[in-house]
């Protein structure tokens, strides 16, 4: 079968799993508030059962995320984004066709089983076939489609919106089928991971599928030499170990990248990015926006995630992970407060029972100040998008050795999920309570990000997984690594050799 072999294409057809993600995150945002669903699923659905209804999808999230580890470690990268794709279309459809709330959970679940099998090992399959110098910039690639499925998503629901009837939301929930058969189907035509192959002593295979990666079918590519024997030598030193099982991720060896590694996700959720996702309208309705007006500029958001992301593709590499990561959160972290303060010494209780009967929007603010409140959420969207949202999956993968990072970064996606669904479920209750103090909240959970990041995240941008790891082993404090500059050997000018292994016309 013909494979394809530029990294590129190979990228744009695995991030697709990150499309999926990103429906799943505003599927819901746009239709909730619609009359065509609540006629149909209502009259009056109780808060609760929406509730449920929602999370159920992070919930099918994380359980998917964790299984994935064990389908990736054992049947490999590739067949375990098919088997998530395969889930995908069949839970679009039992959504699509949904007759009754159970149905609708259960698609649900089904589809969240999917997104967590995908957003756990794209990342993981990518960072094994790209180069040490431009993994960041792949990796990030499903950041970039994750904020492209939030945006097609709200809008193809907002407009859909518009129409009488069930169909109304059952054309959403159908279309998104569509990109999940392209990914089962596109992953026909991908290379399986050279790293897995090699970790299944299937050397031949796993040379070849260098070769083609990155010495146009050249195994006598010096860069291809390179990473097969930094690839040999870290699978015949993992060897020494018995399988590796979620338990190992505990032991003292490995138990600090565990923590940076589930750590990144957690800190990616608290910086309150879904907090904008799932309710910017609500913190719109806060600054006194209304009607079409609110949902236009609550979309305006959507559109930022997906342009600021572009810039962090082109130039996070040269960043570095720990500068990015630290930006990010102050940059947030001050957006936060600052919203805060001005909602706080600006604003005032909303009327009883909330505005416009929700009841989350129990404070409100107006004039120059609610200005600053709309800015200043735009700005901290700008700022998650070009700092933690690609390098949030580009960093967990890297940190692990190749015998257990199928499970440590299935382990760490998960830990987004369940932060994700917790926060999902708690801010519009704290919106209620606690009003302008959440911003206050979520500021603090910037500040000790940062400081977390400083004290006890490596940097690993540049190097290769193998590098990485003996970065671990020598123990260096984290402030004092540095982004690698060295030039990897694919840069260095290619000898020519006799004895050439060609497998460049010969596909896998
Ligand atoms: C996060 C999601 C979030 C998205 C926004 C991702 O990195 O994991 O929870 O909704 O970014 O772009």
């Amino acid at each position: 079968m013909y494979i394809i072999t530029n990294i590129y294409f190979i990228t744009a057809i695995a991030a697709i799993g990150g499309a999926l993600f990103g429906f799943d995150i505003s599927s819901m945002s746009a239709i909730i508030g619609t009359k065509q669903y609540n006629d149909f699923y209502g009259p009056n659905i109780d808060s609760d059962v929406q509730g449920g209804i929602t999370a159920a999808m992070p919930g099918g999230s994380f359980c998917g995320a964790l299984a994935s580890g064990f389908l990736s470690d054992r049947m490999g990268r590739k067949y375990s984004i098919q088997i998530g794709a395969l889930t995908w279309v069949l839970g679009s459809i039992s959504i699509c066709i949904a007759k009754n709330i159970p149905m609708l959970v259960l698609g649900r679940f089904t589809n969240g089983l999917a997104v967590g099998i995908c957003s756990a090992q794209v990342p993981v399959y990518i960072s094994e076939i790209a180069r040490a110098e431009i993994r960041g910039r792949l990796v990030g690639c499903q950041q970039w489609a994750i904020t492209w499925g939030i945006m097609i998503m709200f809008y193809i629901s907002y407009g859909c919106s518009h129409m009488e009837g069930a169909i109304s939301f059952r054309i959403p929930w159908g279309v998104q089928a569509v990109p999940g058969a392209l990914l089962f189907i596109g992953l026909f035509f991908l290379p399986r991971s050279p790293r897995w192959l090699a970790k299944k002593d299937r050397w031949e295979e796993a040379e070849k599928n260098l070769a083609l990666l990155h010495g146009n079918g050249d195994a006598n590519d010096p860069y291809v030499k390179q990473e097969m024997e930094d690839i040999r030598a870290m699978v015949e030193f993992e060897r020494r170990n018995a399988d590796a099982t979620f338990l190992e991720l505990f032991k003292p060896s490995v138990i600090n990248r565990t923590h940076i590694g589930v750590f990144t996700q957690i800190w990616s959720q608290m910086t309150g990015m879904n907090v904008m996702m799932y309710y910017i309208t609500y913190v719109f309705a806060m600054a006194g926006l209304s009607g079409n007006n609110l949902l236009l500029s609550s979309s305006i958001q959507y559109v930022i995630n997906v342009a600021m992301t572009v810039p962090a593709l082109i130039w996070m590499d040269r960043w570095g992970r720990r500068k990015t990561l630290l930006v990010g959160s102050s940059l947030m972290m001050t957006w936060l407060f600052s919203n805060g303060i001005i909602m706080g010494s600006f604003g005032h209780p909303a009327p009883e029972g909330g505005v416009n009967g929700i009841k989350a929007v129990a404070w409100e603010v107006h004039g120059a100040p609610s200005k600053v409140i709309i800015a200043n959420s735009y700005l901290f969207v700008a700022s998650f998008a070009i700092t933690w949202g690609p390098t949030s999956w580009a960093y967990p993968p890297e940190l692990f050795p190749l015998r257990v990072r199928g499970k440590a970064v299935a382990l760490c996606t998960s830990a987004n999920w369940i932060f994700n669904f917790a926060l999902g479920y708690f801010v519009p209750p704290a919106f209620e309570s606690i009003k302008w103090k959440v911003y206050i909240i979520f500021g603090v959970f910037c500040a000790a990000m940062t400081v977390h990041v400083f004290f006890c995240f490596p940097e690993t941008a540049g190097k290769s997984l193998e590098e990485i790891e003996a970065l671990f082993q020598e123990g260096l404090p984290a402030w004092k690594t540095r982004v690698s500059n060295e030039p990897s050997p694919a840069r260095v000018p290619r000898v020519d050799s006799s004895e050439k292994t060609d497998y460049a016309h010969d596909a896998v």
